[in-house]
């Protein structure tokens, strides 16, 4: 037996023992001083730099793998599928434990995909696509089940928002998200405030990933402090939950072996760092991870776009006129002062949100390196370039639109009812 002391100091050592996964988090693995002003975690997304984040750093800072073109190859090999352009770009960038998931594929051992959405906003905006586009095309390449996760007591708990609201945001924007093209047979979505309450299982998860965390540790990897609320500090473990695949056990009977891959924006690696952490200790696969760049505001790559701050959004129920007026007065531009410094000088790419948002959308690669050289030699304007975004992003907006007027209730139901889904095991 331990003395009352002795039992306080190894608890307090306990505590301070930060997993092996936010270890290079917490010791900032020796980048410089530079990486400080980049604030990346689930709610903030911000840097000084008019080029936006320094990926790079982040990855040495959050201990992740940058996606390399050995990883890429391997990926085309397996597969067969040339890499999506999210992956070819860049936009997709880091990643935990991908090999291991595509050694798996080729052995024809089974995995599923988990991503989720914090509901929020009556609609989604075009970065919250992001994820969605990229999860759909791994969905149709690996023909595996995807668990989507709708957040609703989260925004609860973070927002001024009645539970009833969250969960009816929760419904709409899950119409945006089977907009996206998921596989009914291949798909579940779920709301947290009602899953939770129907299922034990996934309860049971929450309740394991609790006692393995302490308060220190949650303050250390997510910041909270002494004055937030207490369902903000258990929550982690909700978002942690779905990386089981015992959490569904009407898709995956009692099995706990069958490991995840999260495709996400990287601002919600500080959730999945905290459960790869915990996995082992619950006998658990840690959850890999395909992290994604953020879709910058239109006023620039200093944060990313959100839903919060209309101004700075394009958002799936946008007019063609909105999209339109929106792109041409706030869309930040990287082209000269005047037509004639533009000219002469050209423009710059790598802060111009028109270009930027292009490297995201449109597809050609071709078509893409040409704009690039016209427009930084000067021969192309920024109006001109803007007009190339404004069609494609019109055109894109209205295509989910359309696709959303044919999600009816009884469809969103079916995606949302707890149900075998039509994979091998
Ligand atoms: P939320 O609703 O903030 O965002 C939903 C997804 O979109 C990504 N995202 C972006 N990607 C690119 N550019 C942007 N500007 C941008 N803004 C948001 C997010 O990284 C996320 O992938 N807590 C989560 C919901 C959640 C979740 C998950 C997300 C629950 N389980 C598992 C990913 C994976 C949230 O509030 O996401």
């Amino acid at each position: 037996m331990m003395s009352g002391e002795a039992e306080s100091i190894e608890a307090k050592m306990e505590d301070l023992k930060v997993g092996e996964e936010n270890q290079a988090c917490e010791q900032g693995d020796g980048v410089d001083d530079d990486s400080k002003e980049d604030i990346v975690d689930p709610w903030n997304v911000a840097t000084s730099s008019s080029k936006g984040i320094d990926y790079d750093k982040l990855i040495l800072r959050f201990g992740s793998t940058k996606i390399d073109d050995a990883l890429l190859e391997r990926f085309e090999k397996i597969t067969g599928h040339k890499p999506h352009h999210f992956l070819r770009r860049g936009i997709f960038f880091s990643q935990r434990d991908v090999h291991q998931i595509l050694t798996r594929y080729e052995a024809k051992k089974p995995f599923f995909l988990y991503t989720g959405r914090g509901p929020s906003s009556t609609s989604m905006h075009v970065g919250h696509l992001i994820p969605f586009i990229f999860t759909k095309w791994l969905q149709d390449v690996f023909d595996v089940p995807l668990v989507i996760q709708l957040t609703d007591d989260e925004k609860f708990l973070w927002k001024d928002l009645k539970a009833e609201e969250a969960q009816k945001l929760g419904y709409e924007n899950a119409k945006d998200i089977i907009a996206c093209g998921f596989d009914v047979n291949k798909t579940f979505i779920f709301s947290d405030m009602n899953y939770i309450a129907s299922c034990p299982e996934f309860y049971r998860n929450m309740l394991k990933v609790q006692k393995c965390v302490t308060y220190n540790q949650v303050k250390g990897i997510f910041g909270f402090g002494d004055s937030d609320c207490i369902g903000k500090i258990s929550f982690p473990a909700i978002q942690a939950s779905p990386s089981f695949s015992n959490s569904f056990p009407a898709i995956f009977g009692t099995k706990k072996d069958i490991p995840c891959l999260i495709p996400c924006a990287i601002d919600q690696d500080p959730y999945f760092r905290m459960t790869r952490d915990v996995a082992p200790r619950l006998g658990y696969p840690k959850p890999a991870l395909l992290h994604s760049t953020f879709f910058p505001a239109l006023q620039g790559a200093q944060t990313k776009m959100s839903a919060s701050d209309p101004n700075s959004s394009i958002f799936l129920t946008d007019t063609p006129k909105q999209i339109k007026t929106k792109i041409n007065k706030y869309a930040f531009s990287g082209g000269g002062a005047s037509v004639e410094e533009h000219r002469e000088k050209g423009g710059n790419c790598d802060v111009d949100i028109a270009y930027q948002y292009l490297t995201f959308f449109l597809e050609d690669d071709d078509r893409l390196a040409e704009l690039r050289e016209e427009y930084s030699s000067g021969r192309m304007l920024t109006g001109e370039l803007k007009k190339e975004l404004i069609t494609i992003l019109q055109k894109m907006v209205a295509e989910i639109q359309e696709r959303r007027k044919t999600v009816t209730e009884d469809l969103l139901k079916e995606f949302m009812t707890p149900r075998k889904l039509n994979f091998k095991l």
